[in-house]
Formats: C-alpha cells, sequence, structure tokens
C-alpha cells in the first residue's frame, strides 16, 4: 500500500468581492491527506469550512496555490484544470454528503444510491446499491421515497449513495448537522467506517467537537482573518 497523499492542499487561499469590500477567508492553508485516511475542519460560522469544501469540489476558483487529488492513473491539479474538467471529477471522483441529505424526490431510496451509477454509465455498480442499503439497516426501505424517511434515514441513503462509486475523496459538509445525538453517531460512524474500508478520503466539516474528534486529522479554522476596503 502506498503511504503517498491522496490529497495535496499547497498554499491556496481565496476570497470573495462583496461590492467594494474584499472578504479574505482562506489565507495559505497547505497541508496533505493520506489515502482513506480523514481530515475533519472544525471553526466558528464563517471561518471558510465550505468555502474549503467547495474549492475541494472543484465548485470555487482557486485564487492562490493549487490542490492535487491523486486519481487511480493521474494525479488531478485543481489550479490547472478548466471549468468543465473540474466538473468532470465532481461527477466521476468526488462524493457529497451535505446537511439537509439533498436526496432526490422523485426518485426512491434506491434509484436514490444507483443514481451515480446511472449518471457514470457504471451499470455493474448498481447492484451494490442494495448491498449498501442492506449493511446501513434500510434493507426494507427501497422502494419508499425520501420524504417517507427520518432525518438519519435520509442521511444513511445519502451516505450510500457517496460512497458508490468509491470515490477517491468524499466531501461531507455538516453532514450530522441537522441530526439528533443517536442518529448523529450512527451517520457518522457509518461515514467514517465505510471511507476507511474503502480507502476513500474523507474531509468533513462540522460544529461537533464529538465527530471533528472521529477523523485521523483536524484543521481548526479561526474567525475570517481580515477583511479590508478596497481603494
Ligand atoms: N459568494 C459569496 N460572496 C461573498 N461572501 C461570501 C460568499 N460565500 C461565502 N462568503 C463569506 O465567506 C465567509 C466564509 O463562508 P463559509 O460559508 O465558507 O463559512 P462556514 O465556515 O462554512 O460557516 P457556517 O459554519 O456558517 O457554515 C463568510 O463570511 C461568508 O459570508
Ligand atoms: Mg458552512
Amino acid at each position: 500500500m502506498s503511504h503517498s497523499s491522496a490529497l495535496t492542499i499547497s498554499n491556496i487561499s481565496k476570497h470573495y468581492q462583496d461590492g467594494g469590500r474584499q472578504i479574505e477567508v482562506l489565507r495559505d492553508l497547505s497541508l496533505s491527506v493520506a489515502a482513506g485516511e480523514s481530515l475533519s475542519v472544525t471553526g466558528p460560522s464563517g471561518s471558510g469550512k465550505s468555502t474549503l469544501l467547495n474549492l475541494l469540489a472543484g465548485l470555487l476558483e482557486l485564487d492562490n496555490g493549487d490542490i492535487t487529488l491523486q486519481l487511480k492513473d493521474a494525479t488531478f491539479s485543481y489550479r490547472a484544470a478548466s471549468e468543465r474538467a473540474r466538473t468532470a471529477l465532481r461527477r466521476q471522483h468526488i462524493g457529497y454528503v451535505f446537511q439537509f441529505f439533498n436526496l432526490v424526490p422523485t426518485l426512491t431510496v434506491l434509484e436514490n444510491v444507483r443514481l451515480p451509477a446511472r449518471l457514470n454509465r457504471r451499470p455493474e455498480l448498481e447492484a451494490q446499491a442494495e448491498a449498501l442499503l442492506r449493511d446501513f439497516g434500510l434493507s426494507d426501505r427501497f422502494h419508499d421515497f425520501p420524504e417517507a424517511l427520518s432525518g438519519g434515514e435520509q442521511q444513511r441513503v445519502a451516505v450510500a449513495r457517496a460512497v458508490l462509486l468509491k470515490p477517491p475523496l468524499l466531501l461531507a459538509d455538516e453532514p450530522t448537522g441537522n441530526l439528533d445525538a443517536e442518529n448523529s453517531a450512527q451517520v457518522s460512524d457509518l461515514l467514517f467506517a465505510s471511507c476507511r474500508d474503502q480507502n476513500i478520503t474523507l474531509v468533513l466539516a462540522t460544529h461537533s467537537n464529538e465527530v471533528a474528534g472521529m477523523a485521523d486529522t483536524q484543521l481548526h479554522l479561526d474567525a475570517r482573518s481580515s477583511s479590508r476596503s478596497a481603494p
């Protein structure tokens, strides 16, 4: 097994422009995460957790520095990539779990989990959707629609959907932010265990110290470092 980093963040910065104001969110951040390991991101509201995850998802462009993600047979450099290439990366190689589950309401539980296999034309993975749902304790919910499920159940479906393709990178933005303590523990256990077992690198933003503490490495972002007025 290789011990080289799966994910490398090198001297990245990100600011937003808000009218005449320049809002610096991330400044000169560097770190790396090995394949199958986990990183938690904590920090006060507005400190840049979602910004970091959106950069890792390829949804935002870097101001400076680079992010590289090790794929099976290539290293993907975010800085060098077009928006189109980043979209393809996101669809094929990144799983995402959100605070509010984001299941497709018109699809059943099973159809939701199979969706990444459909979109990526990987029919051989469709059968695994059922196995994952069984493992996650949802064997009797295959044909229900998301609205019939509790929050904890919906989030287990979302985790199954995010790991189906065994992506090299899984991003989770406050995945337990809308769950009670019992469901939070259950979902975070599933998320960390699934990623570790399948060698998926996990980056997870959370307000929960308990969930953050489950990660191999913890990053704490401080309150927004600075903001200054443009001339
Ligand atoms: N599109 C945008 N335009 C301008 N400012 C933005 C934009 N998106 C985010 N910001 C600002 O950047 C800062 C970081 O936001 P971000 O959403 O990354 O924080 P967060 O740590 O995820 O917070 P929370 O814990 O509330 O989710 C905040 O001050 C926010 O207002
Ligand atoms: Mg956020």
